[in-house]
């Protein structure tokens, strides 16, 4: 089979390299790739967004499957017009992708279908929502853009002077651009975080195993949100009660609620939740595989990726194995550029991987590497994700981090406390 996986970080990395576990994927292609994906698969230079380019792409190495990983392509409708060439696909089109899409499309849904989430309204005025802010009187509150913002369009404000800011910042000066034409206000909610991707063909939705992202970019949960500092897997915090209470409140009632609006889902479903003092509820929907979620949750996957990516493109999710390593644990600790998320460096060599960006500690997910004249260069906020598995998430944890020890560029920056707030 010619495969060709779309996008370019750490995720996209862990997505190939478990593909290549298949003998049938003969051929993987990648665009635009990154220089550690491309010792997994041939990189092409198209853009992930580039539709035409990717419809032209697929023509020319004739690809019999396309994994569509980001949110952007997905939400811009790349599932449509590939499959409109007759390319299958795994991810969902168009119209099923606004769960991610529009928060304020998935805030409804969840309200229509009584899916647990935090209580909110909608704004396309920032003087309305300025006064129901008022009126509320309670924080924190959180601010969020309406549309994709590459993960930043949420703001928690400790006072109504900040929310009164969050708001014009978002709906006047555009801070996250057009995503902002409309605000969800909504009720600050606590407890542990939790991520559950799932694999949804809109028939079967089958949970994988839990995982626990660190977004913010210092040690203890300090600094700005950033895409994901590192993640473990199982999340200690996911008991089987509280997967059992997700999956009839929350995992199938969405699916079934997709189904009803006429937007079928067929890709992975990621379930952001909080576990509130009132029981699990939904955070935020994303209508792909996290970053760097993916990146400890497919090591543990014991069952073939391919065939469970053919399967859901196919409605016949039902009928192949999901199984992951009970008895296993994953660790990946993002080793960044300093001053990620904002301004960084990048061109810097990257020294202790070997010629083909591993190295012999750990598995390592390149996230945003260039390769150049024989040499790893950093080429992104995020550079690599050194993940471990073990038999408990201390020695994954530990293998990760003695693995990191041995990987160095200029002003590397990592979290040194991934896995603590779990307890480890
Ligand atoms: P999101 O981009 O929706 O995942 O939000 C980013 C982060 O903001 C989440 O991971 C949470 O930590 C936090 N957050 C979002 N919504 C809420 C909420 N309603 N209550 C408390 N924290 C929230
Ligand atoms: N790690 C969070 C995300 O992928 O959105």
């Amino acid at each position: 089979m010619n495969i060709l996986v779309i996008g370019s970080g750490g995720r996209e990395h862990a997505i190939i390299k478990k593909i290549k576990e298949n003998p049938k994927a003969t051929n993987i292609f990648a665009a635009p790739g990154n220089g550690g994906i491309s010792k997994d698969a041939k990189c092409i230079p198209v853009k992930a967004c580039d539709i035409d380019g990717m419809c032209a792409l697929c023509r020319e190495k004739q690809i019999d499957f396309a994994v569509v990983a980001p949110d952007d392509p997905l939400v811009a409708g790349m599932v449509d017009a590939l499959n409109d060439i007759g390319v299958r696909t795994f991810g969902p089109n168009k119209a099923a992708a606004i769960i991610e899409g529009s928060k304020v499309y998935s805030k409804e849904l969840m309200k229509k279908y009584h899916i647990p989430t935090a209580g909110y309204e909608v704004f396309d005025d920032p003087q309305k929502a300025v006064a129901y802010i008022k009126e509320q009187d309670t924080y924190p509150t959180v601010v969020k853009a309406d549309g994709l913002a590459l993960g930043k369009g949420v703001i928690i404000a400790e006072s109504f002077e900040q929310a009164k800011d969050a708001v014009h910042s978002i709906m006047e000066d555009k801070i996250f651009g057009e995503s902002g034409s409309k605000v969800v206000i909504e009720e600050f909610l606590t407890g542990p975080e939790v991520s559950v991707l799932t694999f949804c063909d809109s028939k079967t939705i089958v949970p994988m195993v839990s995982s626990m992202d660190h977004k913010r970019a210092l040690d203890g949960d300090k600094g700005l949100n950033t895409g994901g500092m590192g993640t473990i897997a199982p999340n200690p915090c996911y008991t089987d009660e509280i997967a059992k209470t997700c999956m009839e409140t929350i995992f199938i009632p969405t699916m079934e609620a997709l189904n009803q609006e006429g937007r079928p889902f067929q890709g992975c479903i990621f379930f952001g939740l909080m576990i509130t003092p009132k029981g699990p509820k939904v955070i935020e929907y994303n209508c792909r595989f996290g970053d760097p979620e993916t990146q400890v949750v497919l090591p543990l996957l014991e069952s073939d990726l391919l065939d469970i990516f053919e399967a859901v493109s196919d409605k016949r999710l039902s009928d192949v194995p999901v199984k992951f390593a009970r008895d296993k644990a994953a660790a990946c600790v993002v080793a960044a550029s300093g001053g990620y998320p904002q301004k960084y460096q990048t061109g810097l060599p990257i020294s202790g991987l070997d010629e083909n960006g591993g190295s012999g500690l750990a598995v390592i997910y390149h996230a945003g590497t260039k390769f150049e004249d024989g040499k790893f260069l950093t080429a992104g906020g995020r550079v690599l994700g050194v993940t471990q598995t073990g038999s408990t998430l201390e020695e994954a944890l530990s293998g990760a981090y003695s693995a990191l020890e041995t990987i160095h560029f200029d002003q590397i920056h990592f979290r040194h406390d991934i896995g603590k707030k779990a307890g480890l």
